[in-house]
């Protein structure tokens, strides 16, 4: 039915997709334009941190949607003002550039990696990313990733970005020469299949690039805002980088992303940098119902106690069926499947009116809203070890 009145072919056709309209949503649920229920626990990917609809951002871009929409960026406005001192008041960083995508932000953190370069560094402009690594889709930003799938596609890449391996800082030491002006990466690598590096790990990059006077850069686009538990996942490692930036859950919904940096890092010049929405009022207001809620510590507290009793629960699941590994922090979770099984688990999560996502075939992974609640983590742990058994027994018929 849905086929017949919804004009598929006038998409470009960028992926695979269900053929399922989403009409509306709230909290931890989605509904089709059939009335079919389903319990969310992929939320955007990783971005409505507030579940859906939240009546805060909801509220903020009402309100604010009649009062000013977008001056132009050649002004000040009071949102992207009030937004910036908060994200600078509960951060390490002292000033801010607000965009409209996290790989926008991450090409600003390029560029301000490369200018730092070429102010401070005899024009070092090589940045050292991770195998692994996702950084978004613009040129510049595949170029940067270490995603496999990327590697034959747009051809030429922009140069300028060597791979290290997360983990193994000799691998970085030895991609350290005149032309390195930064090391940035993933705290967790979120699409490559939820890799977390060591905390020690982030120690020990911060000292070394501490060391060879280079900048460091956490995209912490998919860690950041409470996802891990902490408002930003370099707390855990008890570092302070120089560059960072965010996306996904500072909109709490909207296309709203952030580029940080400190006072020795924000070295931007008048022409540099900029970009006709960035910053304007209607993101920034809803920024600002995000942040309101998610930086109190008792959002946090409730948010990371969360994290651990799904986490738990994903460690009973898999020794219950003989899975893998639980990786990840906080709300961001995966699960080792030890099998090419993940897209048909998703396939038939989906049918049952249950989101999961797959971003690997072996791998489950986890990002519900992180104000999800006990009682719908425990029915996706019911669902999801119902299709597990299911599939157990498949696998044993066959
Ligand atoms: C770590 C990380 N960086 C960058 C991006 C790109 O963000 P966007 O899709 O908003 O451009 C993503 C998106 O998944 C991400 O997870």
């Amino acid at each position: 039915m849905t086929m017949a009145i919804h004009p598929y072919d006038a998409l470009m056709n960028i992926t695979t997709r269900p053929n399922v309209v989403f009409v509306r949503g709230e909290g931890s649920w989605l509904w089709d334009d059939s009335g079919k229920r389903y319990l969310d626990f992929i939320q955007g990917w990783a971005v409505n941190c507030l579940g859906h609809a939240p009546p805060a951002v909801a509220d903020a871009l009402a309100t604010q949607a009649r009062r000013l929409l977008t001056p132009s960026p050649a002004y000040y406005n009071d949102m992207s003002l009030r937004l910036a001192k908060a994200m600078i008041a509960n951060s390490c960083f002292d000033q801010v550039f607000f965009t409209n995508s996290g790989a926008e932000a991450n090409e600003g953190a390029i560029k301000l990696a490369r200018k730092f370069g070429a102010l401070h560094l005899n024009g070092a402009h090589e940045i050292i990313t991770f195998e692994g690594g996702f950084h978004g889709r613009t040129l510049a930003t595949m170029s940067a990733s270490g995603k496999k799938a990327f590697e034959p596609l747009f051809e030429p890449k922009v140069p300028g970005f060597p791979k290290a391996l997360l983990n193994d800082l000799a691998s970085v030491e030895r991609l350290i020469s005149d032309k390195t002006t930064a090391v940035m990466l993933e705290p967790i690598q979120g699409e490559a299949g939820v890799w977390p590096a060591t905390d020690q790990f982030l120690q020990q990059l911060r000292a070394l690039t501490k060391a060879h006077g280079l900048l460091l850069i956490v995209d912490e686009i998919q860690t950041g805002m409470g996802r891990t538990g902490k408002l930003f996942h370099y707390e855990h490692a008890g570092i302070t980088p120089d560059i960072m930036t965010l996306g996904k859950g500072i909109g709490g919904g909207v296309p709203l992303a952030a580029l940080l940096a400190t006072e020795e890092a924000a070295c931007f010049e008048h022409g540099d940098q900029g970009g006709t929405f960035n910053g304007n009022p209607l993101m920034c207001a809803a920024g600002l119902a995000v942040v309101d809620q998610v930086a109190k510590p008792d959002f946090l507290k409730s948010a990371a106690e969360t994290g651990l009793f799904l986490e738990s629960e994903l460690q009973r699941i898999s020794a219950r069926h003989g899975l893998g590994d639980v990786r990840g922090r906080g709300l961001l979770l995966a699960l080792d499947l030890k099998l090419p099984v993940a897209p048909a688990i998703v396939a038939q999560a989906f049918e049952q009116g249950l989101l999961l996502n797959a971003p690997r075939p072996d791998t489950l992974r986890f990002m519900p809203a992180l104000n999800v609640s006990r009682e719908e983590t425990s029915q996706m742990i019911e669902q999801l070890d119902a299709i597990l058994i299911k599939a157990g027994t498949a696998r044993r018929v066959a």
